[in-house]
């Protein structure tokens, strides 16, 4: 046996039908880049985010580079970010001229820390990136008072937050712009790379649509400075469109293979996952062990692939290295270890990975 932490080809599979459909709709119609299937998919999109505008780019990272440069930040501003996100945010600030500066996490959600972000804003910080890590919400009431008493704005990173809610008010309505991610992996993901920005903010849309292409306002005629080529295409659009109506079901599912593992492991000294609610929608069940290399290799003895998000904190990084100092984020990242949780997984297959654990844990 071997358990990934997603297995996508059961994904593809129990999808298969509606897959090839809309693949083949793209292929009939012969319009690649641009077209009607990315157009109807900002559509309903923004709506299932609760925007009134969506602009599909060609990934996650994009889109938070497109949302920084959209609002104006460059060469000597900074942004206000996390470190344990997997650098995403910081390639983000860094490629549109910025200065990330780091954030601690709260202790529970691994989340950015309120207080700290407070702390942490200077006369320079123009912007703060909030991740919504694991699939879990971050503090958004929290985050946007201090960021609107300082008069900064706020970008959340939802590339793991597809259909997440808080106060029923969805993963990127919160700040003034969502950043997704649709890598194959993501709650909702494509059959290859993709992104989008979703604000309700029109002229900031209509900024990252010209961005995202060249610079134009319209054909050959560049206006906005920092253009480039960042273009969602029809065969993913196409595929992502398949794929919503599925989301909530899809989310529905991981919550409950998160509420299982919660029942067997609860009590086992491991520090688990707390609270399934609209806020949490499993994107990876992360638990949190000083024994996580040697828990890591019991499970692999099982055929059991279990993996880290994420080993090195962006500030020691090598590239990025800055002086930050932040304990939460220091001492979670030689502890976290992502089990298996994808919406295709069987009851047994969660039973067996609780046992596994819990063996490993008695030994
Ligand atoms: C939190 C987070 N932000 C941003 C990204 C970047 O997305 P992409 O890989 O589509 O560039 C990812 C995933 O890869 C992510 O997990």
């Amino acid at each position: 046996m071997r358990l990934l932490i997603n297995d996508l080809k059961r994904h593809n599979e129990a999808l298969a039908g509606e897959l090839r459909g809309a693949l083949e709709r793209v292929l009939a119609r012969g319009w690649f880049i641009l077209g009607p299937e990315v157009e109807a998919f900002e559509r309903e999109f923004a709506q299932a985010c609760a925007a009134s505008h969506c602009v599909g780019v060609a990934n996650g990272t994009d889109a938070l580079e497109l949302a920084v440069r959209a609002l104006g930040i460059g060469p000597g501003d900074e942004v206000a970010t996390v470190a344990n996100a997997g650098g995403y945010s910081t390639v983000a600030i860094r490629a549109a001229g910025a200065t990330p500066v780091y954030v601690d996490v709260e202790p529970g959600s691994l989340n950015m820390d309120a207080a700290a972000l407070e702390r942490a804003l200077s006369p320079s910080t123009r912007a703060v990136i909030a991740t919504h890590l694991y699939g879990r919400m971050a503090d958004m009431p929290r985050l946007m008072e201090v960021a609107e008493r300082a008069g900064v704005r706020v970008i959340e990173d939802c590339a793991q937050a597809h259909g997440a809610a808080r106060d029923s008010r969805p993963a990127g309505s919160w700040g003034v712009a969502g950043c997704f991610s649709f890598y194959p992996t993501k709650n909702l993901g494509a059959l290859g790379d993709g992104g989008a920005v979703v604000t309700s903010d029109a002229a900031l849309a209509e900024r990252v649509r010209r961005l995202r292409q060249y610079g134009w306002p319209e054909k050959y005629r560049a206006e906005l400075p920092g253009g480039r080529n960042s273009r969602l295409d029809e065969m993913q659009a196409a595929v992502l469109r398949a794929k919503l109506p599925h989301l909530a079901a899809f989310n529905e599912r991981r919550r409950a293979i998160a509420r299982a593992y919660h029942e067997a492991l609860r009590g086992a000294p491991l520090a688990l996952p707390e609270g399934f609610g609209e806020d949490y929608v499993a994107h990876l069940y992360v638990v949190r062990t000083a024994r996580r290399d040697a828990l890591r290799a019991a499970l692999s003895a099982h055929g059991i692939i279990a993996e880290v998000h994420y080993p090195v904190p962006d500030h020691w990084q090598e590239p990025w290295r800055a002086p930050a100092v932040l304990p939460v984020t220091e001492q979670a990242a030689p502890e976290v270890l992502t089990l298996p949780c994808f919406p295709e997984m069987t009851d047994a297959e969660v039973a067996l990975v609780g046992r596994a654990v819990l063996e490993f844990l008695e030994s």
